[in-house]
Parts: structure tokens; C-alpha cells; sequence
């Protein structure tokens, strides 16, 4: 799907955004009154020319003073009618970046199986807004949400890897991948454990763009369907895990972002995925066994449900041998994440203060919120009583995104600064320019926060 403006400014149809309260743009005239138009967030007024044509119109962003998603209020510009628009006068309080993306992601539909392609308005680029680089953020993340939406059923292990062959391909970017048995040979043997009762084959892939400057790598869950294995889930948590690869999705998003926008130049950029689904057959691995991890630790199944950590330990474990100055995981990796924070804010994890301030901040800029919770160094002990070096589902399952996160660690050394995201990866019911489904979360803090974290 495209995420681009139109280029024709001819005879742009002319868009005001205004605040509620503020006074309206003289050339509206009384019509707006008379029609009751009242500047909610999205609320839209056709603005009639003198023949019974259509001169223009206005739309709501709501209250100035509520700050947060009004600002994608311009995300429902897409309910206009068809033609080109053009946004005028941007007001003060309203970030002409974050107006331009709106308008592109209220773009996205999920198209695969029903229903037609975005047919509504174009728009163009707002004004002092670097096109390109806004156009790069809204393709990363539709592509993010399209790899997410897709059901387990078309989105396996080896569809995953044919989404980043694909996006490697477009990008210039060089990509390996180590598949089934070749995962014991290459000592990946937590991704070979979790993933070897699928029918498709568990798998490790390894993109790398860029050979020069600073590196950054990326790990992304890629867990295409998540059973929970022979420890399984009730239906109601099995429902939507066929989104438990959006670790992955955003990765792949993140990385489009990334290329396309040219903010990957001077950084020598990896993405892991260990792509597999956790699934049940005879040869599935199972509660109490005790594998042995790529980095020599052995890990005690308490629970086949808890796999996250188990394909990502191998992953991150490969990354911290290279040394990046900068190791990220992206992960659907909790339930516990949710419990504490809901589905719109994931946490992070980081020991380092100044690259934590710089995402916070990222997430900020970027309306792409996160909140830093601890590596919390006591609980370490939380996670060690079993008869292997580490137990992968600590009992009592307190502080579970906490100690989940502190697992990681242990694999992640070796790394400059590591960083890790507790994503959810899903929205849950529709908002401005998110419908209800997949979505990229951490992608576009990383992206703004990444010229001070690694500079
Ligand atoms: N993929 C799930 C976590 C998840 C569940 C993310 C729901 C988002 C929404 C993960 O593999 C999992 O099952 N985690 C368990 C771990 C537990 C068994 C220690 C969890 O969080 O319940
Ligand atoms: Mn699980
Ligand atoms: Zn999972």
C-alpha cells in the first residue's frame, strides 16, 4: 500500500485545522456557525463555494490544551471527499511532522483478504515538512502492521523470511538466513528447541545494512503463532497470537524507516529475527527439560509458554558477540507488561540513564510513548532456583515483564548499552489513524532517539 502525498498542487482543495475556541480562518465566513461545527478532534466542515461547489474545509483538533493523540486528529482529513488537499496555516501547538504523518497513516487499510484499497483523498505535504522522510516512517509501519495483521496461516517462519528477503532486497541490505537442522550446527539450539514441532521449519535470520560508523542491532521476536506449546492457552489468550511476531514486524518496520529515510547512513545496522512457531507434536520440547543455551547456560523449562526469552536468549547472545555499541530487542514478551501498563504503553528496560533519558525522549517527540521500568537487580535471584543456571518462568509469576526482562540481560552482555521493549505490538480498539489491529510500538522513539543515543 502506498504511503505517499500527492504532487500536483494545482488545484489542491484548501484544509484548515483548527483548535477549539480559536478564532476560525476569516474566509469561512458564517457557514461554520450556522452548521454547528464546534472543533472536536477529526470533526470536519465542508466549506460551500459560491456555485454549490466545494471551496474548502475545516477540521477540528480539539482542545489545545489536551495534549497526546488530538494531534492525529488529522488522521480522519481521510474522511473528506475525494481530491487533493492541501493543509493551510498550520496552527501553532500542532507539529507540522506529526500533522504530515497523520495524514498518511490514516491512510493504512489491512486489504489482504477483503474489502478494497484506500480510495479516499490525497493530500499534500504540509509546508517545511521533509516529505521523504515522513513518507519512510509511514511505509515501515505499514509495513509493520500489514506483517502482523496477516494470520499465522500465511505468516510462518518461512513467510517471514520472504517479507525480509523482501524488504532486503528493496533496501540494498544483505541477508543470511539458518534454517532447521543447520540451527544445531550453528549452535542456535533454544530457537531449534522452540521451534522444531511446527510444520515449518524454526529459523534464524540476519540482515545487515550499512559497513561503516557506529553499530546498532536490532533483535525482533518472531514468534509467528504462539500455542504456548505443551503448556497451552486457553482460547481466549490464544486468540491473538498470531501477532506474537510483532517484535519481528517492527524490526522489519523499523528497519524500512530507517533506509528509506536515510537516517541509517554513517551506522552499520543488524536485524536478527529468530522466526519459529511454538506449536505442539511429539517432538516439542517440554516442561522440566533443561536446554543448553548458544551462550553455554542452561535453562530449566518451567513453562513452554514462556518461549520469548528462550529464541531471543540465542539471538541476543549472537549480537553481543559481535560487541554493537547499541543492542535492542523488540518483544511481544508478557502479559505482565499489559497488566501493568496497558496496551498503549509499553516499557523499556536500559542500565544506561543518558540513552534512557534520549529514548524517553524519542518517545516523546514521536507521540510513540514508552515508560522505563528496572533492570531490577535483586529480582535476578528470582530467576535462578532452578537445577539449571537459569529457570525460564519463575514461579509466583511476580514482576513477570521485570524478570523476563533481567533473563534477556544475561544474554545481552557483551553489548555497549542494551535496551529492551515490552511491546504489544496490537491496538486494540480503532483510534485516529491506528484501526483496530497490528501496529509498530518503539519503532518511531527509536528512530527520533537514535541520532543522540549513538551518535
Ligand atoms: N507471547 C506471550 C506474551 C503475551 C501475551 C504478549 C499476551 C502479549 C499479550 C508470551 O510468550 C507468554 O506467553 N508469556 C507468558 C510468560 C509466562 C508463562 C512466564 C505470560 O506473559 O503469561
Ligand atoms: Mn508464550
Ligand atoms: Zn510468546
Amino acid at each position: 500500500m502506498p504511503a505517499t502525498f500527492a504532487t500536483t498542487p494545482n488545484d489542491a482543495l484548501p484544509l484548515w485545522p483548527v483548535w477549539k475556541g480559536d478564532a476560525l480562518p476569516a474566509r469561512s465566513g458564517d457557514w461554520p456557525g450556522s452548521a454547528g461545527f464546534g472543533a472536536k478532534p477529526g470533526e470536519i466542515c465542508l466549506l460551500p463555494g459560491a456555485n454549490g461547489g466545494l471551496r474548502g474545509a475545516l477540521i477540528g483538533l480539539g482542545d489545545r490544551q489536551a495534549a497526546g493523540r488530538e494531534r492525529f486528529a488529522l488522521a480522519r482529513a481521510t474522511a473528506l471527499p475525494k481530491g487533493v488537499w492541501q493543509v493551510m496555516e498550520l496552527p501553532d501547538g500542532l507539529d507540522p511532522a506529526e500533522a504530515a504523518l497523520a495524514l498518511l497513516l490514516g491512510q493504512y487499510r489491512f486489504t489482504r483478504y477483503k474489502g478494497s484499497a484506500y480510495d479516499g483523498p490525497q493530500f499534500l505535504c504540509p509546508a517545511g515538512v521533509d516529505a521523504a522522510r515522513i513518507e519512510a516512517i509511514a511505509a515501515g509501519e505499514f509495513l509493520t502492521r500489514d506483517l502482523i495483521n496477516t494470520p499465522a496461516g500465511d505468516m510462518g517462519p518461512a513467510q517471514l523470511e520472504a517479507s525480509a528477503r523482501e524488504l532486503a532486497t528493496d533496501i540494498g541490505a544483505a541477508i543470511q538466513v539458518t534454517t532447521g537442522d543447520a540451527l544445531l550446527d550453528g549452535n542456535f539450539p533454544m530457537i531449534h528447541a522452540v521451534g522444531r514441532a511446527a510444520e515449518q521449519e524454526p529459523r534464524l535470520i540476519d540482515i545487515r545494512l550499512g559497513d561503516n560508523g557506529p553499530m546498532l542491532t536490532i533483535v525482533g521476536k518472531g514468534v509467528c503463532f504462539d500455542t504456548g506449546g505443551l503448556d497451552i492457552k486457553p482460547p481466549s489468550s490464544m486468540a491473538l497470537m498470531k501477532k506474537d511476531m510483532g517484535g519481528a514486524g517492527t524490526a522489519l518496520g523499523l528497519l524500512k524507516m530507517l533506509a528509506q529515510s536515510g537516517a541509517a547512513q554513517g551506522y552499520r545496522i543488524r536485524v536478527l529475527i529468530p522466526a519459529v512457531e511454538n506449536s505442539i507434536a511429539g517432538n516439542a520440547f517440554r516442561p522440566g527439560d533443561v536446554l543448553t543455551s548458544r551462550k553455554g547456560m542452561t535453562v530449566e523449562i518451567n513453562n513452554t509458554d514462556a518461549e520469548g526469552r528462550l529464541v531471543l536468549a540465542d539471538a541476543l547472545a549472537l549480537a553481543a558477540e559481535e560487541k554493537p555499541e547499541l543492542l535492542i530487542s523488540l518483544a511481544t514478551l508478557t502479559g505482565a507488561a499489559r497488566v501493568a501498563l496497558g496496551p498503549d504503553v509499553p516499557p523499556f528496560y536500559c542500565d544506561d540513564d543518558e540513552t534512557a533519558l534520549a529514548l524517553a525522549e524519542g518517545a516523546a517527540t514521536a507521540r510513540d510513548p514508552l515508560w522505563r521500568m528496572p533492570f531490577w537487580d535483586p529480582y535476578e535471584a528470582m530467576i535462578e532456583p532452578s537445577i539449571a543456571d537459569l529457570d525460564n518462568a519463575p514461579s509466583g509469576g511476580m514482576a513477570g515483564s521485570i524478570t523476563a526482562a533481567l533473563f534477556l540481560r544475561r544474554f545481552a552482555e557483551g553489548a555497549g548499552r542494551y535496551v529492551h521493549l515490552d511491546i504489544y505490538g496490537w491496538q486494540p480498539s480503532a483510534a485516529p489513524g491506528r484501526p483496530k489491529g497490528g501496529v509498530a510500538q518503539g519503532a518511531r522513539a527509536i528512530l527520533a532517539a537514535l541520532p543522540v543515543m549513538l551518535p
